[in-house]
């Protein structure tokens, strides 16, 4: 979390960063600050809360500088506050830094420090390093390269820094070990930050920087070294994005562009993959490794958050269609509790933002292990899909809000191609219920765009129930995992507490909470268990608890259950779930604007959670 933005070169490196903070303020915002040099002068300008307060209150001030650095912070150490905000000044006030990670011996090495006289202006563990740094450069008579390069080998943890010494004027340091750095090349002007929505204006050619890496960045020079001092030729990525993509285009709120946007982000997904009309699947990830895949005595899938949901509901396709067993883990229990991996394993990697660190070590691991690593993926280029040996982008294109939307549709449509695309290889499909599913796939971005169309309807749901202080959200099968979705949605913009349990399970403890004040929503659509969700209703009504029902067009019985209904279009078991999940997108998102929150930047929470 935290984004970083920096800019040497002809222009005025303020708007520049200003502008880069505020794209980037998805990535955390409860503090930002920027530091210009200036005629051999920092300057540092920080904020506790949103960029805008930062901005608002250099209104006036003479922000004039070439080079600069800017930062808005997720807090890790020290509460959000004007002096725990970045870039953080070194004790001579020579060197000022900003950080994205965690330094884990940030101890040890204050108190070496502390021994030494320096002294602390915040609770940080930035200001830690940077003033290791500087008693580095200080004391063996070195370059702020040498002097970063040799502090870099001795700390643990994550950092992504950049770091501005008033003795010279021109250049900014870098350096990433698991925390993300993209550097724009411009025409004698460089631009850094933690992705590439702050650069896309000014530079299509960029280069990320990887782990162990450090760039020293000049208007008209780009040196990259790894940490041992070897030059490194940096590799120029063109950037396949456009501007229009990081603006709101007209909605409110970045979470609802992203809702709207379902029916032509799973038209991308789909595109040029799933031919429905001559029967077939192209993935070149799996195609090109199928029979490691479809011969995989067991599958395992890593991931965090919503993306952790995808991967059950993933669970449960693989399982039914390719007949090979698969376990889902949360990447931060699998990281630590010394898992069996084998050789030649299969590990799915799911991530929006292809950055989780939690995600990212877990398939270190595996891989060191021999595993083969399949990165389900929506941000291109990012860590977990370079580290991956093969995958598949969701094409999503970049997801803003904070909640994630569109990114997981995408996912579940990419594992629901790559399991009919498995089955049909190792022929544990037959070949009416692939080419009815490819049918079923292809038919997704219409119908989710019914759903949208009755937005108005899940509005006046949203705003009857916004004041609960709880809901549960129940689903069997296939929906089960959309429950856990659609609780932890609402939870994150409404800060409603909710819980999303299988409707079965819910007599086994959860019933306890039932009363005339909880409202209930149950994911029923038809399908198999379709009976089954319905005594559970009846159960749940028997004990006065609100009903909001997302049932099937033509269901007639759920509605004499339900206090609220909300019908989406028929579609096969296993492909509801793309479409089930986007009435309980909007419930929440409507819910949180209801209760007045900033539902692109919910407290506490962040984008990229790239620390532990
Ligand atoms: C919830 C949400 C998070 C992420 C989780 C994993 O709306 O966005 O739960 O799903 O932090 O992030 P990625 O997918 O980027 O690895």
């Amino acid at each position: 979390m935290c984004g970083i933005v920096g800019y040497t070169g002809p222009k005025q490196a303020y708007p520049i960063i200003l502008k880069g903070l505020k794209r980037l303020e998805y990535r955390g915002y409860d503090s930002s600050g920027v530091a210009l040099l200036h005629n051999g002068k920092l300057d540092v300008y920080k904020k506790k809360g949103k960029v805008a307060q930062l901005e608002e209150s250099l209104v006036g001030v003479n922000v004039h500088a070439h080079i600069g650095i800017g930062h808005t912070r997720w807090a890790t150490h020290g509460e959000p506050s004007d002096r725990n905000s970045h870039p953080h000044t070194s004790s001579s006030g020579r060197l000022s830094m900003i950080h994205n990670g965690i330094i884990e011996n940030y101890a040890q090495l204050k108190k070496e420090l502390l021994s030494k006289n320096y002294t602390f202006t915040s609770d940080t563990d930035t200001e830690v390093l940077l003033n290791f740094i500087e008693d580095i450069l200080l004391n063996n008579n070195c370059t702020l390269e040498e002097a970063v390069r040799i502090a870099l080998k001795r700390i643990t943890g994550a950092y992504c820094i950049l770091l501005l010494d008033e003795q010279d004027p021109e250049t900014i340091i870098a350096a990433r070990k698991g925390s993300p750095l993209v550097i724009g090349i411009g025409k004698g002007e460089h631009f850094l930050a933690s992705d590439a929505s702050p650069i896309i204006e000014y530079t299509k050619e960029v280069v990320y920087v990887n782990d162990y890496e450090l760039a020293i960045v000049r208007p008209n020079e780009l040196i990259l070294k790894n940490i041992g001092n070897e030059k490194i030729t940096p590799f120029i990525t063109k950037l396949d994005m456009e501007l229009a993509a990081i603006e709101k285009g007209g909605y409110d709120h970045f979470m609802l562009k992203e809702i709207y946007e379902q029916p032509s982000t799973i038209q991308d997904c789909l595109r040029g993959r799933l031919h429905a009309e001559d029967g077939t699947i192209t993935m070149a990830g799996i195609d090109d490794n199928i029979e490691q895949i479809k011969n995989a005595e067991r599958i395992m899938i890593v991931a965090c958050g919503t993306s952790w949901h995808a991967g059950l509901v993933a669970e449960y396709i693989i399982e039914e269609l390719c007949r090979i067993p698969v376990e889902v883990e949360y990447a931060s229990e699998f990281r630590y509790r010394n898992p069996i991996v084998n050789k030649g394993d299969v590990i799915i990697a799911i991530s929006q933002s292809g950055e989780t660190a939690d995600t990212l070590v877990a398939l270190e691991k595996a891989k060191e292990n021999g595993a083969f690593i399949f990165g389900v993926v929506n941000a291109v280029g990012s860590s977990i899909a370079r580290i991956s040996h093969a995958g598949a982008y969701t094409h999503a294109g970049h997801e803003i809000g904070v909640a994630s939307t569109k990114a997981f549709t995408g996912q579940l449509v990419v594992l629901t191609m790559m399991a009919l695309r498995i089955a049909i290889q190792k022929e544990t499909i037959t070949q009416e219920r692939y080419l009815h599913l490819l049918t079923e796939l292809a038919d997704v971005p219409e119908k989710v765009d019914a759903i949208l169309k009755n937005a108005e309807h899940i509005k006046t749901i949203a705003l009857k129930y916004k004041d609960a202080h709880d809901f549960l959200f129940l689903g069997r099968g296939y929906n089960f995992p959309i429950a856990l979705e659609g609780a932890l949605k609402l939870k994150e913009i409404s800060y409603i507490h909710a819980e999303g349990y299988p409707a079965a399970e819910m007599k086994h403890g959860p019933i306890a909470l039932v009363d005339e004040n909880l409202p209930v929503v149950f994911i029923a659509t038809k399908d198999s268990y379709h009976e089954k969700i319905v005594s559970n209703m009846q159960e749940i009504k028997a004990r006065k608890g609100k009903i909001i029902s997302i049932i099937t067009e033509g269901d007639d019985i759920s509605p004499t259950l339900s206090n609220d209904c909300i019908f989406i279009p028929p579609a096969d078991e296993l492909i509801a779930p793309i479409i089930s999940v986007i009435p309980l997108q909007l419930l929440s998102y409507f819910t949180g604007i209801a209760k007045g929150i900033d539902v692109d930047k919910p407290r506490n929470l962040a984008k990229s959670v790239t620390v532990e």
